[in-house]
């Protein structure tokens, strides 16, 4: 189970101040988070088995001027890696992106993240990773484990063919003109043809 606290979702309109403007108790912004993180894992020890995992993911930097910033992220931070979670997940688009703005700004975020965490639990970072060099690259931020969204859609092959030595046949880029190459469903194909990519 993958706790969703990023990318606006519910979790995450608590922790930014953008969207909390509550008055009562939960106006604490790591409040709802770290309760739902503490049901969670109350449930998991009570009904699954030893080996079931159990992640968060966060969003580390919000665009409005008024949400999340790294200042804030590290507090977040501070509060999940103290908890029996198995690994935490930095939502970004480019795992190389540097912080907006703030006592941190121009410094990439994942190695804050990284230093903050400081190994206590692992960490997953994604974005922008369309080939086996930028796997490396990616993994060589520190990170124990990268997850690929758009990637896997192009080429669910992707691993295989890592693992093969095959890198020079991993698609890396959508392709309009061959709606048979990615092996997306019709819907999904036109979304990428519309732009999403
Ligand atoms: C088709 C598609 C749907 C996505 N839907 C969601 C979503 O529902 N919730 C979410 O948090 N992120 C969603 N994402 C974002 C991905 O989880 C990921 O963070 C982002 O695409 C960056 O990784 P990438 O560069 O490997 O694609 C979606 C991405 C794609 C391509």
């Amino acid at each position: 189970v993958e706790i969703h606290g990023a990318n606006h979702y519910l979790i995450h309109q608590f922790v930014s101040r953008h969207y909390n403007r509550r008055q009562d108790e939960w106006s604490k912004p790591y409040k709802y988070p770290l309760a739902v993180v503490d049901e969670v894992l109350n449930t998991v020890r009570k009904f699954a088995d030893k080996d079931f995992i159990v992640g968060y993911r966060f969003s580390p930097e919000d665009p409005e001027e008024d949400g999340i910033k790294m200042e804030q992220t590290k507090e977040l931070l501070g509060y999940l890696s103290s908890k029996p979670l198995d690994y935490l997940h930095a939502s970004l688009m480019d795992i190389h992106s540097k912080t907006r703005e703030g006592k941190y700004e121009g410094k990439t975020r994942i190695e804050l993240i990284r230093e903050w965490i400081d190994d206590k639990i692992p960490l997953v970072g994604i974005g922008s990773i369309f080939n086996a060099d930028e796997a490396l690259d990616a993994l060589n931020t520190g990170v124990q484990f990268i997850a690929l969204g758009r990637e896997i859609l192009l080429d669910a092959e992707f691993i295989e063919k890592i693992k093969e030595g095959r890198t020079e046949d991993i698609i890396s880029y959508f392709d309009p003109t061959r709606e048979d190459n990615h092996n997306l469903p019709p819907n999904l194909w036109k979304q990428f043809d519309n732009g999403f990519y």
